[in-house]
């Protein structure tokens, strides 16, 4: 009994798809599962130095939590070896691909038969909305909504690209949210959804200029959190002309970009030049998502 376990990382919002919208990109943590006499973790990756190396690692917790839940006393202790290319508190899910891979954890030790839905639905109750962790299980773009349950559409996608712009700093999602208003008028709050209601739409059309359209429109959380995010007007200007769009992914501070393919490739080089002190990366959407491989 061993697994190895593949798990994308992913962007959420798009814009004004707040809490509601996230794509899975091709970007992974990888970890490898074998039975051992007590829990163990340990990274072989840069963003992964002081993994918590016991039971208070959290990917242990979220797949007690989940024993516990099913009413088990016990997880058959294992030794976990992580590998991931995810920076971690930079917007790009690396959280919630903990969560998706203490879920799965629980599932295989346990004999859950946990479905799809299950999985998306428990670790939605975890991280409160379902943005990051619905398509770091299910793949694609995920549209979702959670009140109790949730519920949620997966749209495959293609012929797109973005590219992350990741800065050195870390951004706690606890402290981007604390920037926001703790309340909308009436009048705001119907501006903003018709903006995400398009968003929507252009998704399912594909309709990438409009969604880009729609990302410069957004109400519910940019224009507070850009303050945050030192560099966010000078990247815009420097990508606005090549690019469908651009928003901050997930709760920052890596700023997304949307845009085609080739053109990525050939700014590439002059953005990373001009501006040498963030990574850039080139990413594709993904449209399956966490993967699980018997043996290795
Ligand atoms: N939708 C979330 C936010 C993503 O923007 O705060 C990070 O959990």
């Amino acid at each position: 009994m061993s697994w190895r376990i593949k798990v994308p990382a992913t962007t959420a919002n798009l814009g004004a798809g707040f809490d509601s919208i996230g794509v899975a990109l091709d970007l992974y943590l990888f970890i490898k599962v074998s039975p051992s006499d007590e829990w163990a973790f340990v990274s072989h990756s840069k963003h992964l130095t002081e993994v918590p190396k016991g039971k208070e690692n959290f990917i242990y917790q979220i797949a007690e939590k989940v024993a516990t839940r099913y009413g088990k006393q016990t997880l058959p202790p294992c030794h976990v070896e992580l590998f991931s290319d995810i920076p971690l508190a930079r917007g790009l899910g690396s959280s919630a691909t903990a969560i998706a891979v203490g879920i799965e954890i629980a599932n295989l030790l346990l004999e859950l038969n946990l479905s799809e839905r299950d999985k998306v639905q428990i670790a939605t109750e975890i991280e409160g909305h379902p943005d990051n962790v619905a398509p770091a299980i299910i793949g694609g773009a995920v549209i979702g909504h959670y009140e109790d349950v949730v519920d949620y559409v997966k749209l495959d996608l293609e012929n797109i690209s973005f590219v992350a712009v990741i800065p050195e700093f870390e951004l706690k999602t606890k402290d981007a949210r604390q920037v926001l208003p703790d309340t909308f008028s009436y009048a705001d709050a119907v501006r903003a959804s018709s903006v995400a209601n398009v968003t929507t739409a252009a998704l399912v059309k594909q309709d990438w200029a409009l969604l880009g359209r729609m990302m410069a429109q957004e109400h519910f959380h940019e224009p507070y959190r850009k303050k945050l995010i030192p560099h966010y007007d000078a990247v815009k200007a420097l990508v606005n002309d090549d690019a469908h769009g651009i928003y901050i992914s997930g709760a920052g501070p890596t700023l997304m970009i949307l845009i085609d393919e080739v053109i990525a490739e050939k700014q590439l080089h002059y953005w990373r030049k001009t501006m040498p002190e963030h990574e850039w990366l080139v990413l594709k959407p993904v449209n399956i998502g966490i993967e699980v491989v018997d043996g290795y």
